[in-house]
């Protein structure tokens, strides 16, 4: 998912004066200098979380453990959906508890129960509570984070730091000398200003203060509303006392009310629209320079929140919760490591702040759950924020090293099935989300089934449900496809979606029918990978016939640049409905709505037909017959060129990811190893602004890690693609399966990792032996004879680039070239 809603020119504004404070890159730059020389390593001192909070990257920097719950940001004005942006001209509101990162939704999403530190000078009545009157500007330069740890600074020289546990933290205000502290708690806004009603209790005895209450989603439909819930301990174990307390409600338009001594707010739904404003408002006794606040969050009650704090975090010191969320980091950072000495610095810092966002969401909220999800035994995630996003790399990177947290997130995704009637595809705060393209968990789960289908059953997975959830999403068309399953019926019919199709059985957006028939055709291939590892014979036929249904929407006449043949929307009679292959492409100016809305009429979805013709990701089971419809691999390759020449490629787009080594399906692999090298330095670098895009839930951060590791994962499959590492030796630690995996590459020179790589260095793949076998093809690789078994895989590179130029064996598999044929 890119942004919902276009905002091109907005973000050359940006930039300029960025944060974050410079000891934060001194301190990474440092610390990888020095691993030549340390015992241990600190992979934490080589993540800079800041990359991404630029230029719509949508990350959050705030302090969170792998998959926390808690991700501790301050909330900017402006667009600002993870919460904190580095654009030093917008105002910091508070600090809370409750972030996504890398989401495109444009309202923002979370940012509840904001707490804003502030002195006032003249007493409790002239404090600043409402959402424009608190707001401040940053000190510049000051921000810091690190695994575990954030803090930002405001203009008035208050400082606020924050470390998490999975649901619970604290915080700390390090205040002037001689103030005397006062704070604001939010009760009603959130980022998207969804507030449905929710209570608030001041409890002066005991220095607590619990909230509660409704909120929208932030990417789906609006009716629908969740729950959280959050308990602040003021008194920091006894060490602070409170002064006054009481609560206080505003509005921009001269209500500026307070109630000294009040404990109790309890509001409904505010139904004529508008941002309500209310919350408690607190000092404490004397003028220390530091106050410490604990903070625990649920999604059950506010008994549960209390108590979460108090199992979580108890009386442990900031110190303590923030060395343990640190380790828990290392442990999950120190699964790849590295030749540090020997490999860029630049790269060592995009891999580990690549590894750092590919464990921060989504977010575990197991034992948290509501609605139909209330007290399930299953494993809960939230923010599955889209699975569209994350099917072709987020979940393959996962599958490398983490089959446990993997397992945990499927079972979330079958537990979905068992709930909803179908897998989530893009869950937001706890509610189904809008879904982009069909099904793309079945993709998600099919990655799954694949890779560890012998070790299902001990990892908590029961494979005839996961294929039963899968088969649903394909054979049972939902009353309502938009956040859930796909318009099955009238694709069975067809053989694709067709636009303008009277469907009696079932409402949807009428949109994206090309790029819908496409993503259903590939999900298809994912069911028939599952039904492939069952032994269920008949099915295989079944869904691979299905995931051949991308044919059905290939207009053969259609001709744009010289090019012929391109996917296109088409009506019930056959007849196709031409729209230019152009139109949403990063060169397009004239097309307006691509995305969801109703009047996007172009066919695809956040992409161009150029765009989704041109994707081999989005159909990497049969691409060689892709190639025979494009007219031959000399075709396909000058189409590939004119692709990224005449810039319809779209980095930051998913459907883009793989076209890159589109070059290995026509048998010439050395061109995908340039064409990724300048991919990566002309879209990615270690600043704010170092993402070409949303982040999409690390969909980017993961694809950025294969990138710099030399492999492509294709999706649903045990393939991997062989490009040309940017780091000379690492190794990949599975500890689930017992084994470890080092990748040397012979001949690396690091003058090779640029844009361009100059004539004469050793890039390109000579060979590749796995545990000292020379492997049948240079091209690819399998997970069950490398990464699943351990041991060493060499790549031997050479600077011979016309000899390197061929796969030198078996090219990459198609279903149409007999590929794929049996499970391993
Ligand atoms: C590492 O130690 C060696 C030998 O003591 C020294 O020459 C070198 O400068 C050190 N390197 C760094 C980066 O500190
Ligand atoms: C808060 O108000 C709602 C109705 O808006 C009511 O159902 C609920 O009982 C109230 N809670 C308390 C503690 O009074
Ligand atoms: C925290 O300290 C208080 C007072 O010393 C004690 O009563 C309480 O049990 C402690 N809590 C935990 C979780 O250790
Ligand atoms: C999620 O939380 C549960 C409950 O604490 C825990 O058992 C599980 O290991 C966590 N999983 C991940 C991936 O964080
Ligand atoms: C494959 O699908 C086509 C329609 O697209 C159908 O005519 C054919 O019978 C199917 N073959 C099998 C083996 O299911
Ligand atoms: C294609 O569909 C659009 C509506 O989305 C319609 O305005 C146009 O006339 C159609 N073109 C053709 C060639 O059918
Ligand atoms: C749109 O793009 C075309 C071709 O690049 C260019 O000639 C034209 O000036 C652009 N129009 C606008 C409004 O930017
Ligand atoms: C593309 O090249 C490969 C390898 O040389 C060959 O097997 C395949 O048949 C070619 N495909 C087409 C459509 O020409
Ligand atoms: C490292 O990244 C920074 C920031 O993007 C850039 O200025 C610098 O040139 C890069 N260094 C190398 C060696 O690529
Ligand atoms: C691999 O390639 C290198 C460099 O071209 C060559 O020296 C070596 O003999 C090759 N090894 C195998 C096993 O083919
Ligand atoms: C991998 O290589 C190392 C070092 O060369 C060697 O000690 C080890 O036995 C090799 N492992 C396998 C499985 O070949």
């Amino acid at each position: 998912m890119a942004h919902l809603f276009l905002l091109s020119a907005a973000g050359l504004l940006l930039s300029v004066n960025a944060q974050p404070a410079p000891s934060v890159q001194a301190g990474i730059t440092a610390a990888i200098k020095n691993a030549a020389n340390a015992t241990t390593l600190d992979y934490t001192a080589f993540v800079n979380p800041f990359i991404g909070t630029d230029n719509f990257g949508d990350v959050c920097p705030g302090a969170s453990i792998p998959f926390g719950m808690v991700k501790f940001s301050t909330d900017l004005t402006g667009y600002a959906p993870a919460g904190y942006v580095t654009d030093p001209t917008q105002f910091i509101r508070g600090l809370s508890p409750l972030h996504d990162s890398g989401t495109g939704s444009s309202l923002g999403t979370y940012g509840n129960f904001e707490i804003m530190p502030m002195t006032c000078p003249k007493g409790f009545d002239t404090c600043a509570t409402s959402l424009n009157n608190r707001q401040r500007l940053r000190k510049l330069h000051t921000d810091l984070a690190s695994p575990g740890y954030f803090a930002q600074t405001l203009d008035n020289n208050i400082k606020m730091e924050a470390t998490p546990t999975r649901r619970a933290g604290l915080e700390r205000f390090t205040f002037p000398s001689g103030s005397k502290p006062y704070f604001v708690l939010d009760l009603a806004n959130d980022l998207p200003n969804s507030f449905a009603g929710g209570e608030m209790n001041i409890d002066p005895t005991k220095g607590q203060i619990t909230i509660g209450g409704h909120w929208g989603s932030s990417f789906g439909p609006g009716r629908f509303n969740y729950q959280a819930f959050a308990c602040y301990d003021l008194l920091d174990g006894g060490k602070q006392t409170l002064s006054e307390y009481g609560v206080w409600t505003a509005d921009n338009f001269g209500l500026d009310a307070k109630g000294l001594g009040q404990t109790h707010l309890n509001l409904s739904i505010n139904l004529i629209g508008g941002v309500y404003q209310s919350g408690a408002l607190f000092s404490y006794d004397g003028t220390p320079e530091q106050v410490t606040i604990r903070v625990g969050v649920s999604f059950v009650s506010t008994d549960q929140a209390c108590a979460n704090a108090e199992s979580e975090v108890g009386n442990s010191s900031f110190e303590d919760i923030q060395a343990a969320a640190k380790a828990l980091w290392n442990e999950k950072l120190s699964k790849i490591e590295i030749d540090v000495p020997n490999t860029p610095a630049n790269v060592t810092e995009m891999l580990y702040s690549s590894l750092y966002r590919a464990s921060l969401t989504p977010n575990n909220a197991t034992d948290e759950t509501q609605g139909l999800f209330a007290g399930t035994s299953s494993f809960y995630f939230d923010s599955l924020y889209c699975s569209w996003d994350t099917f072709r790399t987020f979940y393959p990177l996962m599958s490398l090293h983490s089959p446990v947290e993997f397992a945990q997130i499927v079972d979330s995704y079958i537990d979905g099935w068992r709930k909803n009637g179908w897998m989530p595809e893009c869950r937001a705060n706890n509610l189904p989300g809008w879904t982009q393209g069909g099904s793309s968990a079945d993709v998600i789960v099919g990655h799954f089934a694949t890779h560890y289908h012998n070790e299902a059953a001990a990892l908590g997975i029961n494979l005839d449900e996961l294929y039963a959830a899968a088969w649903t999403d394909s054979e049972v068309n939902p009353p309502e496809w938009n956040i859930q399953g796909r318009q099955s019926n009238v694709y069975k019919q067809y053989g694709y979606v067709p636009f303008a199709v009277l469907d009696v059985s079932s409402t949807g957006r009428q949109t994206r029918e090309g790029s819908r028939t496409l993503e259903y055709a590939f999900e298809d291939f994912a069911i028939r990978q599952i039904a492939q590892v069952l032994g269920k014979t008949d099915d295989v036929a079944l869904f691979a016939n299905r995931s051949l249904s991308y044919r059905n929407v290939w207009d053969p006449s259609v001709v744009s640049d010289g090019f012929h043949g391109f996917a296109q929307k088409r009506y019930p009679s056959g007849k196709f409905n031409f729209t230019d292959p152009k139109h949403c492409s990063p060169v397009d100016n004239v097309t307006t709505e691509c995305s969801l809305q109703s009047d996007n009429t172009n066919g695809f979805y956040e992409s161009s037909s150029w765009e989704y013709s041109c994707d081999t990701g989005s159909l990497p089971h049969d691409t060689a017959h892709l190639i025979e419809l494009m007219g031959g691999n000399a075709t396909f390759v000058k189409r590939l060129d004119h692709f990224f020449s005449a810039g319809f490629y779209g980095a930051g787009n998913e459907p883009s990811f793989q076209t890159p080594i589109g070059y290995h399906y026509a048998n010439h692999p050395a061109q995908s190893v340039d064409r990724v090298r300048r991919v990566v330095f002309e879209n990615f670098d270690i600043t704010p602004a170092g993402l070409p895009g949303n982040d999409d839930q690390a969909a980017m951060a993961s694809l950025l890690s294969f990138h710099l590791l030399g492999f492509y994962p294709v999706p649903s499959t045990t393939q991997y693609l062989v490009l040309s590492p940017f780091i000379p030796k690492y190794t990949i630690h599975n500890s689930y399966l017992g084994t470890s995996t080092t990748v040397t590459v012979v001949g690396f020179n690091s003058k090779s990792v640029q844009r361009i790589i100059p004539p004469g260095t050793a890039a390109y793949v000579a060979n590749v032996t796995i545990n000292g076998v020379p492997s049948a093809s240079r091209c690819h690789l399998d997970f069950y004879d490398t990464f699943r078994v351990g041991g060493n895989i060499t790549i031997t590179l050479t600077a011979d680039k016309t000899v390197a130029d061929d796969c030198l064996g078996a090219l990459p598999e198609s279903l149409s070239t007999g590929g794929f044929s049996a499970a391993r």
